[in-house]
């Protein structure tokens, strides 16, 4: 089974966590791509989307699922989201798809997080991937010396501009032991809009593509 089949299993099974009559928090990147797949054969069924990035939106508005502004809707029910690396306590690095910040605002709105993954995402310690960091473009050099003091080497991401008009900062060499205080520190880093360090609000669901099908832990 390749990478993308364990990532479309996973995909599929988030799919009976979709509540008839609901909204839907929807994530991004190519695991939440099988998601909103799926999400199109019970979209008679479900009001709408709230979607955390443009590539989202795009995607479920060709579909023509309604998506709704964040702000018109106090909660959902069910966020569903893939992560760059996930760990036992299901705390996460997300943001390779620079999509970090808007995650973690749909996230904070939803009553269940179900994290998508395949098995490749489980680490023991958290910081092989490198862990992206939204940040104001005229912060750019000022948080970078303050990544370094905290023992990360910072490394600017060319090219990319995030849905919010920033820029994304890849942090390497961290061993990610202490993942909430960690966030902490970046959150009070002046200049810093998210770090993708999903600890405070970790995942409630994680579902696993494998090569036996999807792995649900409730
Ligand atoms: C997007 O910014 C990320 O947080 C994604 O959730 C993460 O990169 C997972 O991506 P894939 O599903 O494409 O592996």
């Amino acid at each position: 089974m390749t990478q993308d089949e364990m990532k479309k299993a996973a995909g599929w099974a988030a799919l009976k966590y979709v509540e008839k009559g609901s909204i839907v928090g929807v994530g991004t990147g190519s695991t939440v791509n099988h998601f909103i797949d799926a999400l199109d054969t019970i979209k008679e069924d479900i009001k709408g989307a709230v979607s955390s990035s443009v590539a989202s939106t795009e995607r479920l508005k060709q579909l023509d699922i309604e998506v709704f502004d964040c702000n018109d809707v106090t909660s959902l029910d069910v966020y569903v989201d893939g992560a760059d690396e996930i760990n036992a306590a299901r705390e996460m690095i997300k943001g390779g798809g620079a999509a970090l910040t808007r995650e973690k605002i749909v996230a904070a709105i939803s009553n269940k997080f179900i994290c998508i993954v395949d098995g490749t995402k489980a680490v023991d310690v958290l910081g092989t991937f490198p862990l992206p960091v939204e940040v104001i473009p005229m912060a750019r050099s000022q948080v970078g010396r303050e990544i370094v003091k905290l023992g990360g080497d910072p490394v600017y991401r060319e090219g990319v501009v995030t849905d919010n008009g920033n820029i994304i900062i890849d942090v390497h060499g961290l061993s990610i032991t202490n993942p909430k205080e960690l966030e902490d520190k970046f959150n009070s880093i002046p200049g810093v809009v998210t770090v993708g360090l999903f600890a405070h609000r970790g995942a409630d669901v994680v579902i696993t593509g494998t090569p036996e099908g999807a792995k649900i832990e409730e």
